[in-house]
Protein backbone atom coordinates (compact mmCIF):
# COMPACT_ATOMS: atom_id res chain seq x y z
CA UNK A 1 0.00 0.00 0.00
CA UNK A 2 3.13 2.45 -0.44
CA UNK A 3 1.27 4.04 -3.09
CA UNK A 4 -1.83 5.50 -0.88
CA UNK A 5 0.92 7.18 1.76
CA UNK A 6 3.18 8.44 -0.85
CA UNK A 7 5.12 11.87 -0.47
CA UNK A 8 2.87 14.12 -2.07
CA UNK A 9 -0.03 13.08 0.11
CA UNK A 10 -1.70 15.89 1.42
CA UNK A 11 -3.54 14.25 4.25
CA UNK A 12 -0.58 13.21 6.43
CA UNK A 13 -0.53 10.06 8.90
CA UNK A 14 0.50 12.52 11.62
CA UNK A 15 -3.40 13.87 10.65
CA UNK A 16 -4.97 10.28 11.50
CA UNK A 17 -2.77 9.91 14.75
CA UNK A 18 -3.82 13.07 15.74
CA UNK A 19 -7.73 11.57 15.42
CA UNK A 20 -6.53 8.57 17.14
CA UNK A 21 -4.78 10.56 20.28
CA UNK A 22 -8.13 12.47 20.36
CA UNK A 23 -10.44 8.97 20.95
CA UNK A 24 -7.56 7.49 22.89
CA UNK A 25 -7.85 10.64 25.50
CA UNK A 26 -11.76 10.18 25.33
CA UNK A 27 -11.65 6.64 26.04
CA UNK A 28 -10.20 7.23 29.51
CA UNK A 29 -12.77 10.18 30.18
CA UNK A 30 -16.02 9.14 31.99
CA UNK A 31 -18.95 11.46 30.29
CA UNK A 32 -17.62 12.30 27.28
CA UNK A 33 -20.21 14.01 24.73
CA UNK A 34 -18.91 12.91 21.04
CA UNK A 35 -19.76 15.08 18.85
CA UNK A 36 -17.19 14.17 15.94
CA UNK A 37 -18.13 11.06 14.21
CA UNK A 38 -20.75 11.39 11.34
CA UNK A 39 -22.96 8.70 12.66
CA UNK A 40 -26.38 9.58 13.35
CA UNK A 41 -27.42 8.96 16.62
CA UNK A 42 -31.21 7.28 15.45
CA UNK A 43 -31.93 3.44 14.98
CA UNK A 44 -32.85 2.40 11.90
CA UNK A 45 -36.30 2.56 11.43
CA UNK A 46 -38.13 -0.33 12.40
CA UNK A 47 -40.02 -1.05 9.04
CA UNK A 48 -36.52 -1.54 7.17
CA UNK A 49 -35.22 -3.70 10.42
CA UNK A 50 -38.44 -5.91 9.86
CA UNK A 51 -37.69 -6.14 5.64
CA UNK A 52 -34.45 -7.59 6.76
CA UNK A 53 -35.70 -9.88 8.96
CA UNK A 54 -38.19 -11.25 6.56
CA UNK A 55 -35.87 -11.55 3.91
CA UNK A 56 -33.60 -13.39 6.17
CA UNK A 57 -36.86 -15.72 7.06
CA UNK A 58 -37.48 -16.39 3.72
CA UNK A 59 -34.19 -17.96 3.15
CA UNK A 60 -32.83 -14.89 1.11
CA UNK A 61 -29.23 -15.66 1.72
CA UNK A 62 -27.71 -16.02 -1.69
CA UNK A 63 -25.83 -13.63 -3.99
CA UNK A 64 -27.98 -11.06 -6.23
CA UNK A 65 -26.97 -10.10 -9.44
CA UNK A 66 -23.45 -7.57 -9.42
CA UNK A 67 -25.31 -4.25 -10.07
CA UNK A 68 -27.97 -5.11 -7.38
CA UNK A 69 -31.50 -6.83 -7.09
CA UNK A 70 -33.60 -5.48 -9.81
CA UNK A 71 -36.61 -4.93 -7.68
CA UNK A 72 -34.29 -2.21 -5.69
CA UNK A 73 -33.07 -0.88 -9.16
CA UNK A 74 -36.34 -0.25 -9.83
CA UNK A 75 -37.08 1.60 -6.52
CA UNK A 76 -33.83 3.43 -7.18
CA UNK A 77 -34.85 4.34 -10.67
CA UNK A 78 -38.37 5.75 -9.67
CA UNK A 79 -36.73 7.84 -6.47
CA UNK A 80 -34.39 9.40 -9.19
CA UNK A 81 -38.11 10.65 -11.24
CA UNK A 82 -39.75 11.44 -8.50
CA UNK A 83 -36.78 13.84 -6.89
CA UNK A 84 -34.64 15.19 -9.87
CA UNK A 85 -36.66 14.47 -12.90
CA UNK A 86 -33.86 12.28 -13.78
CA UNK A 87 -34.30 9.20 -15.89
CA UNK A 88 -31.80 6.13 -14.93
CA UNK A 89 -33.06 2.67 -15.49
CA UNK A 90 -32.12 -0.15 -14.27
CA UNK A 91 -28.75 -0.65 -16.68
CA UNK A 92 -27.52 2.67 -14.89
CA UNK A 93 -27.59 1.39 -11.73
CA UNK A 94 -25.41 -0.09 -9.45
CA UNK A 95 -26.01 -1.20 -6.05
CA UNK A 96 -22.86 -0.37 -3.60
CA UNK A 97 -21.69 -1.54 -0.44
CA UNK A 98 -22.28 1.96 0.69
CA UNK A 99 -21.16 5.44 -1.35
CA UNK A 100 -17.51 4.59 0.18
CA UNK A 101 -17.84 1.58 -2.49
CA UNK A 102 -18.78 3.49 -4.50
CA UNK A 103 -16.13 5.93 -4.52
CA UNK A 104 -13.96 3.28 -4.89
CA UNK A 105 -15.46 1.41 -7.58
CA UNK A 106 -15.66 5.10 -9.58
CA UNK A 107 -11.77 5.53 -9.16
CA UNK A 108 -10.32 2.43 -10.10
CA UNK A 109 -13.13 2.41 -12.85
CA UNK A 110 -12.49 6.08 -14.97
CA UNK A 111 -8.18 6.57 -13.89
CA UNK A 112 -5.43 6.31 -15.55
CA UNK A 113 -2.00 7.35 -13.83
CA UNK A 114 -1.71 11.04 -13.55
CA UNK A 115 -4.73 11.80 -14.21
CA UNK A 116 -6.46 14.92 -11.75
CA UNK A 117 -9.06 15.09 -9.42
CA UNK A 118 -10.68 18.31 -7.93
CA UNK A 119 -12.38 18.00 -5.14
CA UNK A 120 -14.53 19.79 -3.05
CA UNK A 121 -12.12 20.92 0.21
CA UNK A 122 -12.18 21.12 3.10
CA UNK A 123 -13.49 17.31 1.77
CA UNK A 124 -13.88 13.56 2.77
CA UNK A 125 -10.55 12.30 2.63
CA UNK A 126 -11.75 8.61 1.08
CA UNK A 127 -11.20 10.70 -1.84
CA UNK A 128 -7.44 11.66 -1.94
CA UNK A 129 -7.01 7.81 -0.90
CA UNK A 130 -8.79 6.10 -3.35
CA UNK A 131 -7.50 8.94 -6.20
CA UNK A 132 -3.89 7.79 -5.10
CA UNK A 133 -4.68 4.20 -5.36
CA UNK A 134 -4.96 4.94 -8.63
CA UNK A 135 -1.66 7.17 -8.80
CA UNK A 136 -3.74 9.88 -9.86
CA UNK A 137 -3.56 12.91 -8.30
CA UNK A 138 -6.71 14.41 -5.97
CA UNK A 139 -6.66 18.65 -6.50
CA UNK A 140 -8.80 20.52 -3.55
CA UNK A 141 -11.18 23.11 -4.58
CA UNK A 142 -11.08 25.42 -1.57
CA UNK A 143 -14.26 26.87 -0.26
CA UNK A 144 -13.84 29.69 2.07
CA UNK A 145 -16.52 30.44 5.13
CA UNK A 146 -16.95 34.21 3.35
CA UNK A 147 -19.02 31.99 0.61
CA UNK A 148 -20.41 29.73 3.29
CA UNK A 149 -18.14 27.07 2.00
CA UNK A 150 -19.79 26.61 -1.10
CA UNK A 151 -18.14 25.78 -4.58
CA UNK A 152 -17.28 29.05 -6.47
CA UNK A 153 -16.90 27.82 -10.05
CA UNK A 154 -14.25 30.81 -11.04
CA UNK A 155 -11.49 28.77 -8.38
CA UNK A 156 -12.78 25.50 -10.02
CA UNK A 157 -11.86 27.00 -13.78
CA UNK A 158 -8.57 27.90 -12.27
CA UNK A 159 -7.55 24.68 -11.35
CA UNK A 160 -8.03 22.89 -14.59
CA UNK A 161 -5.52 21.72 -16.50
CA UNK A 162 -4.64 19.03 -19.51
CA UNK A 163 -4.90 15.99 -17.14
CA UNK A 164 -8.15 17.02 -15.17
CA UNK A 165 -10.46 14.24 -15.40
CA UNK A 166 -13.02 14.57 -13.17
CA UNK A 167 -14.62 16.90 -10.60
CA UNK A 168 -16.03 15.73 -7.05
CA UNK A 169 -18.51 17.73 -6.18
CA UNK A 170 -20.12 16.99 -2.73
CA UNK A 171 -23.24 19.13 -1.72
CA UNK A 172 -24.14 19.09 1.17
CA UNK A 173 -20.88 19.33 1.67
CA UNK A 174 -18.92 16.95 4.43
CA UNK A 175 -17.19 18.49 6.41
CA UNK A 176 -18.72 22.42 6.59
CA UNK A 177 -22.42 21.08 5.43
CA UNK A 178 -22.46 23.66 2.94
CA UNK A 179 -24.94 23.46 0.03
CA UNK A 180 -23.99 24.93 -3.34
CA UNK A 181 -27.04 26.92 -4.93
CA UNK A 182 -28.06 26.08 -7.52
CA UNK A 183 -26.94 28.91 -10.18
CA UNK A 184 -22.98 27.63 -8.97
CA UNK A 185 -23.85 24.24 -10.07
CA UNK A 186 -25.33 24.99 -13.45
CA UNK A 187 -21.72 27.37 -13.82
CA UNK A 188 -20.07 23.97 -12.77
CA UNK A 189 -22.05 21.96 -15.35
CA UNK A 190 -21.28 24.19 -18.23
CA UNK A 191 -17.39 24.11 -17.08
CA UNK A 192 -17.55 20.42 -16.83
CA UNK A 193 -19.18 20.23 -20.50
CA UNK A 194 -16.34 23.53 -21.96
CA UNK A 195 -13.74 21.32 -20.44
CA UNK A 196 -14.84 17.59 -21.08
CA UNK A 197 -14.74 16.42 -17.84
CA UNK A 198 -16.79 13.83 -15.50
CA UNK A 199 -18.37 14.85 -12.36
CA UNK A 200 -18.96 12.90 -9.65
CA UNK A 201 -21.70 14.18 -7.52
CA UNK A 202 -21.88 12.81 -4.26
CA UNK A 203 -25.53 13.38 -3.16
CA UNK A 204 -25.17 11.27 0.16
CA UNK A 205 -26.66 14.10 2.16
CA UNK A 206 -29.17 15.50 -0.02
CA UNK A 207 -32.14 14.58 1.77
CA UNK A 208 -31.16 16.20 4.83
CA UNK A 209 -31.51 19.99 3.23
CA UNK A 210 -32.88 22.82 5.75
CA UNK A 211 -34.86 25.87 5.45
CA UNK A 212 -34.39 27.95 2.54
CA UNK A 213 -31.65 25.96 0.89
CA UNK A 214 -32.03 24.15 -2.26
CA UNK A 215 -30.32 21.12 -3.58
CA UNK A 216 -29.79 20.59 -7.28
CA UNK A 217 -28.89 17.12 -8.61
CA UNK A 218 -26.05 18.43 -11.74
CA UNK A 219 -27.14 15.14 -13.44
CA UNK A 220 -30.65 16.46 -13.84
CA UNK A 221 -29.29 19.89 -16.10
CA UNK A 222 -29.24 19.54 -19.98
CA UNK A 223 -25.92 17.22 -20.82
CA UNK A 224 -25.10 16.16 -17.83
CA UNK A 225 -26.59 12.85 -17.69
CA UNK A 226 -23.53 11.30 -20.30
CA UNK A 227 -20.59 12.96 -18.09
CA UNK A 228 -22.38 12.59 -14.73
CA UNK A 229 -21.76 9.80 -12.01
CA UNK A 230 -24.05 10.39 -9.07
CA UNK A 231 -23.67 8.22 -5.86
CA UNK A 232 -25.90 8.36 -3.24
CA UNK A 233 -26.79 6.03 -0.06
CA UNK A 234 -28.80 4.92 2.83
CA UNK A 235 -26.34 5.42 5.85
CA UNK A 236 -27.60 8.83 6.63
CA UNK A 237 -30.70 9.67 5.27
CA UNK A 238 -32.14 6.46 7.27
CA UNK A 239 -29.34 6.15 9.82
CA UNK A 240 -28.62 2.98 8.21
CA UNK A 241 -24.43 2.95 8.28
CA UNK A 242 -23.98 -0.59 9.26
CA UNK A 243 -25.99 -1.76 6.10
CA UNK A 244 -23.30 -0.54 3.85
CA UNK A 245 -25.54 0.00 1.32
CA UNK A 246 -25.71 2.68 -1.88
CA UNK A 247 -25.38 3.05 -5.25
CA UNK A 248 -24.04 4.93 -8.15
CA UNK A 249 -26.33 6.05 -11.23
CA UNK A 250 -24.50 6.56 -14.46
CA UNK A 251 -24.12 6.31 -18.32
CA UNK A 252 -24.37 2.66 -18.93
CA UNK A 253 -20.68 2.22 -20.26
CA UNK A 254 -19.04 3.45 -16.92
CA UNK A 255 -22.07 1.13 -14.99
CA UNK A 256 -20.48 -2.09 -16.92
CA UNK A 257 -16.84 -1.26 -16.52
CA UNK A 258 -18.07 -0.51 -12.44
CA UNK A 259 -20.08 -3.74 -12.48
CA UNK A 260 -16.27 -5.83 -13.08
CA UNK A 261 -14.69 -4.08 -10.67
CA UNK A 262 -17.39 -4.69 -8.11
CA UNK A 263 -17.22 -8.15 -9.14
CA UNK A 264 -13.86 -8.62 -8.21
CA UNK A 265 -13.66 -6.70 -5.16
CA UNK A 266 -16.92 -7.70 -3.24
CA UNK A 267 -19.50 -9.62 -5.85
CA UNK A 268 -22.81 -8.49 -4.57
CA UNK A 269 -23.94 -5.89 -1.51
CA UNK A 270 -25.27 -7.87 1.36
CA UNK A 271 -28.34 -9.05 0.26
CA UNK A 272 -30.63 -8.76 2.99
CA UNK A 273 -29.33 -5.22 3.45
CA UNK A 274 -30.35 -4.73 -0.14
CA UNK A 275 -33.89 -5.91 0.69
CA UNK A 276 -34.05 -3.29 4.05
CA UNK A 277 -33.00 -0.64 1.36
CA UNK A 278 -36.12 -1.53 -0.82
CA UNK A 279 -38.10 -1.36 2.00
CA UNK A 280 -36.31 2.29 2.56
CA UNK A 281 -37.51 3.65 -0.53
CA UNK A 282 -40.82 2.02 -0.94
CA UNK A 283 -42.15 2.18 2.48
CA UNK A 284 -43.14 5.62 4.45
CA UNK A 285 -41.23 8.56 4.91
CA UNK A 286 -42.16 9.97 8.01
CA UNK A 287 -39.43 8.49 9.78
CA UNK A 288 -36.90 10.31 7.71
CA UNK A 289 -38.92 13.65 8.06
CA UNK A 290 -38.79 13.04 12.17
CA UNK A 291 -35.11 12.82 12.21
CA UNK A 292 -34.42 15.78 10.02
CA UNK A 293 -36.63 17.93 12.45
CA UNK A 294 -34.82 17.06 15.05
CA UNK A 295 -31.21 17.73 13.16
CA UNK A 296 -32.69 20.85 12.19
CA UNK A 297 -33.75 21.64 15.95
CA UNK A 298 -29.83 20.55 17.47
CA UNK A 299 -28.58 22.96 14.39
CA UNK A 300 -30.47 25.85 15.12
CA UNK A 301 -29.69 25.49 18.96
CA UNK A 302 -26.10 24.93 18.38
CA UNK A 303 -25.99 28.07 15.64
CA UNK A 304 -27.00 30.21 18.30
CA UNK A 305 -24.92 28.97 20.98
CA UNK A 306 -22.38 29.53 18.99
CA UNK A 307 -22.62 33.40 18.15
CA UNK A 308 -23.31 33.42 22.14
CA UNK A 309 -20.08 32.01 22.45
CA UNK A 310 -18.98 34.52 19.60
CA UNK A 311 -17.72 31.72 16.97
CA UNK A 312 -18.67 32.34 13.38
CA UNK A 313 -19.11 29.82 10.94
CA UNK A 314 -20.44 28.97 7.17
CA UNK A 315 -23.72 28.82 6.38
CA UNK A 316 -24.79 24.72 7.27
CA UNK A 317 -27.51 24.00 4.89
CA UNK A 318 -27.86 20.65 4.78
CA UNK A 319 -26.63 17.51 6.31
CA UNK A 320 -25.21 17.52 9.85
CA UNK A 321 -22.49 19.03 10.47
CA UNK A 322 -21.33 23.01 11.66
CA UNK A 323 -17.71 23.86 10.26
CA UNK A 324 -16.80 26.15 13.01
CA UNK A 325 -14.00 28.91 13.30
CA UNK A 326 -12.54 28.67 16.56
CA UNK A 327 -9.94 31.53 15.67
CA UNK A 328 -11.92 32.97 18.87
CA UNK A 329 -10.62 31.02 21.37
CA UNK A 330 -6.57 32.19 20.56
CA UNK A 331 -5.78 28.55 19.97
CA UNK A 332 -5.26 26.76 17.14
CA UNK A 333 -7.76 24.53 16.16
CA UNK A 334 -5.90 21.36 16.69
CA UNK A 335 -5.23 22.47 20.34
CA UNK A 336 -8.57 23.86 20.88
CA UNK A 337 -9.65 20.13 20.09
CA UNK A 338 -6.93 18.61 22.57
CA UNK A 339 -7.58 21.13 25.82
CA UNK A 340 -11.39 21.03 25.38
CA UNK A 341 -11.54 17.60 25.74
CA UNK A 342 -8.93 17.05 28.02
CA UNK A 343 -10.61 20.10 30.41
CA UNK A 344 -14.35 19.53 29.07
CA UNK A 345 -14.85 16.43 27.77
CA UNK A 346 -16.33 17.34 24.68
CA UNK A 347 -15.06 15.34 21.39
CA UNK A 348 -15.03 17.57 18.59
CA UNK A 349 -12.18 17.11 15.65
CA UNK A 350 -10.39 20.16 13.88
CA UNK A 351 -10.64 20.53 10.36
CA UNK A 352 -6.82 19.79 9.51
CA UNK A 353 -8.02 15.90 9.23
CA UNK A 354 -10.40 17.01 6.52
CA UNK A 355 -7.88 18.29 4.38
CA UNK A 356 -7.81 21.58 5.76
CA UNK A 357 -4.69 23.46 5.42
CA UNK A 358 -5.79 26.16 7.80
CA UNK A 359 -5.95 25.52 11.16
CA UNK A 360 -8.84 27.46 12.82
CA UNK A 361 -11.84 25.29 11.76
CA UNK A 362 -13.67 22.20 13.82
CA UNK A 363 -16.47 20.11 12.58
CA UNK A 364 -19.28 20.06 15.23
CA UNK A 365 -21.58 17.21 14.36
CA UNK A 366 -24.65 17.42 16.26
CA UNK A 367 -25.39 13.41 16.13
CA UNK A 368 -26.39 13.64 20.07
CA UNK A 369 -29.85 13.99 21.55
CA UNK A 370 -31.00 17.94 22.35
CA UNK A 371 -30.16 17.84 26.56
CA UNK A 372 -26.32 16.20 25.65
CA UNK A 373 -26.16 19.21 22.73
CA UNK A 374 -27.49 21.41 25.36
CA UNK A 375 -24.90 20.27 27.98
CA UNK A 376 -21.74 20.37 25.40
CA UNK A 377 -22.45 24.24 24.52
CA UNK A 378 -22.37 24.61 28.00
CA UNK A 379 -19.01 22.80 28.71
CA UNK A 380 -17.84 24.88 25.29
CA UNK A 381 -18.65 28.35 26.55
CA UNK A 382 -17.47 27.42 30.13
CA UNK A 383 -13.81 26.48 28.33
CA UNK A 384 -13.81 29.95 26.00
CA UNK A 385 -14.42 31.96 29.04
CA UNK A 386 -11.13 30.25 31.16
C1 LIG B 1 -19.30 12.84 1.68
C2 LIG B 1 -19.38 11.41 2.07
N1 LIG B 1 -19.38 10.47 1.09
C3 LIG B 1 -19.44 9.16 1.39
C4 LIG B 1 -19.51 8.71 2.70
C5 LIG B 1 -19.57 7.22 2.97
O1 LIG B 1 -20.88 6.83 3.24
P1 LIG B 1 -21.40 5.33 3.27
O2 LIG B 1 -21.76 5.03 4.68
O3 LIG B 1 -22.59 5.28 2.35
O4 LIG B 1 -20.30 4.44 2.77
C6 LIG B 1 -19.52 9.65 3.74
C7 LIG B 1 -19.58 9.21 5.15
O5 LIG B 1 -19.42 9.96 6.09
C8 LIG B 1 -19.47 11.02 3.41
O6 LIG B 1 -19.49 11.98 4.35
Amino acid sequence: MSVVYDKSKEISLDDESFRSELLNIASKIDDVIPLGRGDPDFHTPIHIVEAAKKALDENKHHYTPPTGLPELRNAISKNFKNKYNLNYNENEIIVTAGVQESISLAMLSLLNEDDEVLITSPRFTTYDLTVRMCKAKPVPIPTYEENNFALMPHIIENQINKKTKIIVLVSPNNPTGAVTPPENIKKIAEIAIKYDLIVIADEIYADLIYENHEHLSIGSLENMKERTLTLNGFSKTYAMTGWRIGYIAGPKDIVSKMTEVRHALSINSCTFSQYGALAALEGPQDAVLKMKDEYDLRRKFCMKALDDIGFTYGDPGGAFYIYTNVSNSGLSASLFCKNLLEKTGVLLFPGTLFGDTEDKYIRLSYLQPIDKIEESMKRIKSFVKL
